[in-house]
């Protein structure tokens, strides 16, 4: 089949993807030379809508209105934006096989596509419950939520099923604010999960009480400690029931699962270094491999603040580091120089009426202040974690654009930090002085 060939390929087609073509826009890129080539049927858009507006049961989100880069403000990039800017939009076209050493992808249907610079922002795959070996998890009505498509299907079963059950499988991101979305929707909802309390991988067991109390008072039921191990399904093959590795079994007429996520590098793998399971690169995204940048979930970059190599499934730093990379290919074009990618991690989750924010490393001591109580009309709390006498992180549910601006600056500067129990009494005052 007939080959292509671009200046520059952008291998991905979602949040990094598209802030880096928005990125070589700004930069100067001329009409014909940059080409972005996504499996996805639509043009680049705001992935974290999926688990929250898009599921609305009035007023959902629908593209177009989310495409990039919507989502920090920024302009939306709809197809035409790409035609005006000479940027091939390659939709629909799943990249099987990739040689860096010829500079060449091979798509599905065979398509070759040559490249002088490659960004690969391929991000992350779900995790699957039949990779586990879970019998019946291929069933009908099982979900997982990664890509638009997934969504819609979602979105159909939860007007088939309407005031069904569902189970949800997985106390993280996906967990949490799916339950808060199908109870919205009046599905009865039950949440499973190993741990002993929910989102472990930031929260505390203080910050989660909170949560668990809202959702059970919002009407979730919430089961901890224990995972599914296989599902029963009707003649039709749709899922019928949830069983449980403690012996229990929950009705179901949807589930959805979120296990967490695995970066896709398999098409890379031997031919670009990996650090800690992601394609590894420097403080300006470049691979082992010359020409070769990679950006978003897909990479382990040095993270400078704290001096380690990390990896990131975020939507902030996948709009930062595609923009840092984009910027680096133009200076390195132009014999100039930039600065080194510098992150503050920065997590957010928004659910029912609720939000918060999480700026920093969730590492040492930790404090809570204000109001948890989930009954509490008022409610608004927050923590702040503590090492080697600073603090390092700071978290804010129901927090104003000043309060998050102020917790943020905290995790940043990492002020001393005063005794436990002055930390508590000050709370937010005590960001507001930094
Ligand atoms: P991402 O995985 O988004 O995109 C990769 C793209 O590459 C996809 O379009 C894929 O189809 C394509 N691709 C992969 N392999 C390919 C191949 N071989 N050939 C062609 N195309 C290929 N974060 C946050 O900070 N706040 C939030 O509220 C949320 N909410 C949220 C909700 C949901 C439902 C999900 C799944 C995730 C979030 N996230 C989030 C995480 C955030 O969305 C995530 O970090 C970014 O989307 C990562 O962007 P990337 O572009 O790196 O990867
Ligand atoms: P996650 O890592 O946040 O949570 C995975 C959860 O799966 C764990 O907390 C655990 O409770 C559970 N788990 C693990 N094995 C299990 C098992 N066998 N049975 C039952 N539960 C099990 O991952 P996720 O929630 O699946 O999210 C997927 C990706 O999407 C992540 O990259 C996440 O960052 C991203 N995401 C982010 C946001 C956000 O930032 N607001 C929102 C949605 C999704």
């Amino acid at each position: 089949m007939a080959g292509k060939s671009f200046k520059y390929v952008i291998l991905g087609g979602d949040v990094a993807a598209g802030y880096a073509a928005r990125e070589f826009s700004k930069q100067g890129v001329k009409p014909g030379e940059l080409a972005l080539i996504s499996k996805e049927a639509v043009a680049p858009y705001e992935r974290p809508a999926l688990s929250k507006g898009y599921l609305f049961p009035e007023g959902a989100a629908r593209l177009p209105g989310f495409h990039v880069c919507v989502g920090s403000g920024g302009e939306r990039l709809l197809p035409e934006w790409y035609t005006e800017k000479g940027i091939s939009l390659i939709l629909s076209t799943e990249i099987v096989e990739a040689d860096v050493a010829s500079k060449t992808l091979i798509s599905a249907a065979g398509e070759t596509f040559k490249y002088e610079v490659l960004i690969i922002a391929t991000g992350s795959t779900v995790l699957r419950l039949s990779d586990f070996g879970v019998q019946g998890a291929d069933s009908k009505n099982i979900f997982y939520l990664r890509e638009i498509d997934e969504a819609d299907k979602l979105v159909e079963a939860i007007k088939a099923k309407k005031n069904g059950k569902a189970v949800v499988v997985g106390g993280g991101y996906i967990g949490l604010e799916l339950s808060a979305v199908l109870r919205m929707n009046n599905i009865d909802v039950t949440m499973v999960f190993p741990e002993p309390w929910c989102m472990p991988r930031l929260f505390t067991a203080s910050i989660a009480a909170f949560y668990e109390g809202y959702y059970e008072n919002k009407g979730v039921k919430i089961i901890k400690g224990t995972v599914a191990v296989g599902f029963d399904t009707h003649p039709n093959g749709e899922v019928k029931e949830v069983k449980l590795k403690d012996g229990r079994s929950l009705e179901a007429d949807i589930v959805v699962v979120g296990v967490g996520a695995k970066p896709l590098t398999t098409l890379f793998k031997g031919q670009v270094e990996e650090e800690k399971g992601g394609i590894k690169t420097d403080a300006f995204f470049k691979t082992s491999v010359p020409g070769v940048y990679a950006v978003g979930d897909v990479v382990t970059f040095p993270l400078k603040l704290y001096n380690e190599q990390r990896r990131v499934e975020h939507v902030e730093h996948a709009r930062k580091s595609a923009e840092q990379a984009v910027k680096a290919i133009f200076a390195s074009e132009k014999g100039t120089s930039i600065d080194e990618y510098d992150y503050l991690p920065y997590f957010y989750s928004r659910a029912f009426d609720l939000s918060w924010q999480f700026y920093g490393d969730n590492v040492g001591e930790t404090v809570l202040f204000g109001d948890n109580d989930p009954k509490s009309p008022t409610h608004k709390f927050g923590q702040y974690w503590i090492q080697n006498g600073k603090v390092v992180g700071a978290f804010l549910e129901s927090g104003t654009p000043e309060e998050n601006k102020a917790i943020a600056k905290v995790a940043r500067v990492q002020p001393p930090a005063l005794s436990l129990d002055e930390m508590a009494n000050q709370g937010l005052t005590f960001a507001s002085k930094i």
